[in-house]
């Protein structure tokens, strides 16, 4: 790690330009719906101005894309500013790393031209996703009944169960051949009783399972290191941090629509966790939404729309999963919802992305409040087998290409009172607005769109 330790040129830069408490030094990007906001493309963009960009959560459930011109690029693991060869790329403690994805993940940056692997580091406690996990996942899954979530099958929730039970494996582990076919062969047995005796399944080779895991752990362990240490060091030295949340807010375990959410706090709240770095220290929280709302697997989805409207925006949208290649199910912006989650993932401004697919439409609907079992509320409800109504707002479309937009001033007046709206009704101001899927297609406000005094047209 010592060789990490002398200021970068950016860091440099940035330390010389102000000596004084810069507030917003360090940021966080989380999405505010149920994942596949656009985080990766506002990732890639924001990480122009961080030394060092950290996901915290989450595992290869994640499809973060970026696209450069024509080239797109998928990140599942490795953080999405890793197409700047400056930025170093963090994976932390809490997120849980399935090698054979990670490899494969390292080999395609390698064939796309990026050569520059030992920008990534990999914390020590981070938690390893075995073949054990995979097909507990799919068990789970394919048992029937009530208990389907819809999950990517990565492994992700009986990985973090391990965990919380105390019988994960860690990277500190894996990369030490001795201490981890130990725990492989004990910790298999224990796996191969719950996978063969409750669900019928083969059970695993740990033998085999050693051999080909030894490899990946051979090739990761220059990676492997006390990342905690290494982020407090960095910012002891005045780089500038951006965290990467994974999934969205209404994933969130804690918050989010429990049973149908992912097994970690997707939201700002898993960032101290997952890194052993103060959330306090992080100035600026960008809380990311598509201008209307998908979401990917089971679970209650209230202003969904239905197959034929949500098919125009899944085709325009291009709405396939970018993991797991399923439709993504659509429908509107839900505001009661976006509420919910700047709230309990203190967000400082919203980034609207896809500002661009409501383009070819007519009418725009917006979810503004619930009527619950019956009765009418604004609140966010704890049961998902409830039955929501959403009331909905409607605005006219503006039925113009916002593609080409790069100020608030070009977006058509229809679609800048629309995102006044949005601002206004989540009382939350808008810093970006994202109107494509290149690289270059975003509009910057500067000020930021502030919320006015239009909460009571909600
Ligand atoms: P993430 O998981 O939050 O990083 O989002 P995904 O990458 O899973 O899904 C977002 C999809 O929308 C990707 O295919 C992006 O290339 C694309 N995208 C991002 N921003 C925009 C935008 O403003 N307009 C359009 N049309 N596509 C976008
Ligand atoms: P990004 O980071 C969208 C969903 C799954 C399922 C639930 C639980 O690209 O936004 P899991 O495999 O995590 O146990 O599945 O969470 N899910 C996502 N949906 N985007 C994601 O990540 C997701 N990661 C998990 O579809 O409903
Ligand atoms: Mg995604």
């Amino acid at each position: 790690m010592e060789e990490r330790s002398a200021p970068t040129p950016k860091e440099r830069t940035a330390m010389s330009s102000t000596n004084q408490v810069q507030p917003a030094r360090h940021s966080c990007v989380v999405g505010l719906q149920w994942g596949d906001e656009g985080k990766g493309k506002i990732v890639d963009v924001l990480s122009a101005g961080a030394d060092v960009v950290v996901r915290y959560q989450g595992g290869a459930n994640a499809g973060h894309t970026v696209q450069v011109e024509d080239k797109e690029y998928i990140f599942h693991l490795v953080p999405s500013g890793i197409l700047d060869e400056d930025t170093i790329c963090v994976i932390g403690n809490g997120v849980v790393i399935d090698p054979r994805a990670l490899i494969g993940e390292l080999d395609e940056i390698r064939a796309g031209g990026l050569e520059h692997e030992e920008n990534i580091l990999v914390s020590d406690r981070a938690h390893v996703v075995l073949p054990y996990h995979s097909a507990l996942d799919e068990a789970k899954e394919s048992a029937g009944g009530d208990g389907k979530i819809g999950t990517t099958l990565r492994g992700i929730g009986p990985c973090y169960t391990d965990k919380s039970s105390r019988v994960g494996i860690r990277m500190a582990e894996f990369v030490d051949p001795v201490r981890f076919k130990e725990r492989l062969v004990r910790l298999a047995a224990l796996k191969n009783r719950e996978l063969e005796s409750l669900h019928g399944r083969e059970p695993i080779d740990p033998e085999a399972v050693f051999e080909e895991y030894s490899a990946y752990a051979e090739r990761l362990r220059p990676r492997v290191c006390d990342v905690t240490g290494y982020l407090h060091q960095r910012d002891a030295g005045g780089a500038r941090i951006l965290f990467e949340g994974a999934q969205g807010a209404l994933l969130d375990i804690d918050m989010g629509t429990y049973p149908y959410v992912t097994s970690s706090n997707t939201s700002f709240l898993g960032l101290g966790p997952g890194t052993g770095f103060s959330a306090r220290k992080v100035g600026r929280v960008f809380g990311i939404t598509k201008a209307y709302a998908t979401r990917v697997g089971e679970g209650p989805f209230p202003s969904e729309m239905d197959d034929e409207a949500g098919e125009s925006l899944r085709q325009v949208g291009g709405e396939f999963g970018a993991t797991t290649g399923r439709p993504r199910r659509c429908g509107w912006l839900d505001i009661v919802a976006l509420r919910r989650a700047i709230q309990f993932g203190d967000v400082d401004a919203m980034v609207v992305t896809k500002l661009d697919v409501l383009d070819h439409l007519d009418e725009i609907k917006v979810a503004v409040s619930y009527t619950v079992d019956g009765v009418e509320t604004d609140q966010f409800p704890a049961f998902t087998d409830c039955a929501i109504i959403p009331q909905y707002r409607s605005f006219p479309g503006w039925r113009e290409s916002t593609t080409g937009c790069r100020s608030f001033a070009e977006l058509p007046e229809k679609a800048r009172e629309y995102l006044q709206f949005v601002a206004d009704a989540a009382g939350c101001p808008i810093a970006i607005v994202s109107v494509g899927k290149e690289r270059s297609q975003i509009v910057n406000l500067d000020p930021w769109l502030e919320p006015g005094v239009a909460m009571e047209g909600a």
